[in-house]
């Protein structure tokens, strides 16, 4: 285990469950963003996401999760994500420790082929709890997404006395689209489930305050704390593999240099050499496949 520690910010190295028994202060946490290895085959640097039996998986989930509810606040809350097919246990045991505000779905598009004899995983699941319904943060105004029959066409709600405009601006719903990072999106990384910036963003805003402290117990590449770094909270990122803190370091601009080595972005294909390649229908689409790594 190795904590490296920059004024607001905490990157450590190590097994969640070790840190967070041993690193973490019982309820000293305002807001937690889990998105576990989900026990699908993944390969994180070398290490296989895949656990010998589901039951196996299921229980190492309960002890982070027990964990992490002891590090919430009393007002704090906790995002959690899996695949589909281990959430609904997840969800089961969360109801006996938290309550449930939202069962949300991150939906993306995609052009590839995702299967041919079955319906093709298009959307992955989150689940949005908190410890006390009563008293939590959540900054509605902070994330207002535009509300389209208001806004496009200013249609009037003749069923209030008096009639009144739509709305054109609403809380979102709880099917939220965002694209997945692609290998040319300027915030790729070289990970194999790296979240989107703006998914974080949507989260951290809601779900905390400025000078906020957000917790990541298994970050990849840091999102969670490159997000929370922007919007002026404080962030703690646990995360296994050294290479992955190495980006994360780097990304929020801790350090330019791990153990004597300068930290540097990887240059990617299309940056080094321009190859002109034909524009048509099905070179994009074969492109957009090679780039899509995310695959669940
Ligand atoms: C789904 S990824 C997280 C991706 C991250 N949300 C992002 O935006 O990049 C899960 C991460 O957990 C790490 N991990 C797996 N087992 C771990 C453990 N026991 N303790 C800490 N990190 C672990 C993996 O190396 C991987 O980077």
């Amino acid at each position: 285990m190795e904590t490296l520690e920059y004024q607001n910010h905490k990157i450590i190295q190590g097994d969640s469950l070790e840190v967070l028994s041993a690193e973490v202060p019982d309820n000293s946490v305002d807001l937690i963003f889990v998105d576990p290895p989900y026990n699908i085959g993944k390969n994180f640097n070398g290490h296989k996401d895949k656990w010998a039996t589901d039951e196996d998986y299921l229980s190492w989930c309960y002890r982070w999760i027990d964990l992490c509810v002891n590090k919430l606040r009393a007002n704090g809350s906790m995002y959690i994500m899996t695949s589909t097919q281990f959430m609904p246990y997840l969800d089961i045991f969360l109801r006996k420790k938290m309550t449930i505000l939202s069962r949300l779905i991150w939906y993306y598009d995609s052009s590839g082929v995702q299967a041919k004899n079955y319906y093709g995983s298009m959307y992955e699941p989150i689940l949005f709890c908190v410890k006390d319904p009563d008293h939590y943060t959540f900054n509605a105004n902070d994330i207002l997404v535009e509300a389209k029959t208001g806004a496009k066409r200013k249609l009037i709600d003749y069923r209030k006395n008096p009639p009144q405009v739509y709305n054109s601006e609403k809380v979102p719903g709880n099917v939220w689209e965002f694209a997945r990072v692609r290998y040319r999106m300027d915030e790729y990384e070289n990970h194999p489930t790296q979240k989107p910036i703006a998914l974080l963003e949507r989260i951290i805003k809601a779900s905390s305050n400025v000078g906020d402290t957000v917790l990541d117990p298994f970050s990849g590449t840091f999102t969670t704390s490159y997000v929370a770094q922007q919007l002026g909270r404080k962030s703690i990122g646990i995360e296994l593999q050294e290479d992955y803190v190495k980006i994360g370091l780097r990304r929020l601009q801790l350090a330019t240099e791990y153990k004597g080595e300068k930290l540097q972005k990887e240059i990617r294909s299309f940056e080094t050499k321009k190859v002109d390649l034909p524009k048509v229908p099905m070179f994009n689409l074969f492109e957009e496949e090679l780039d899509g790594a995310l695959v669940y």
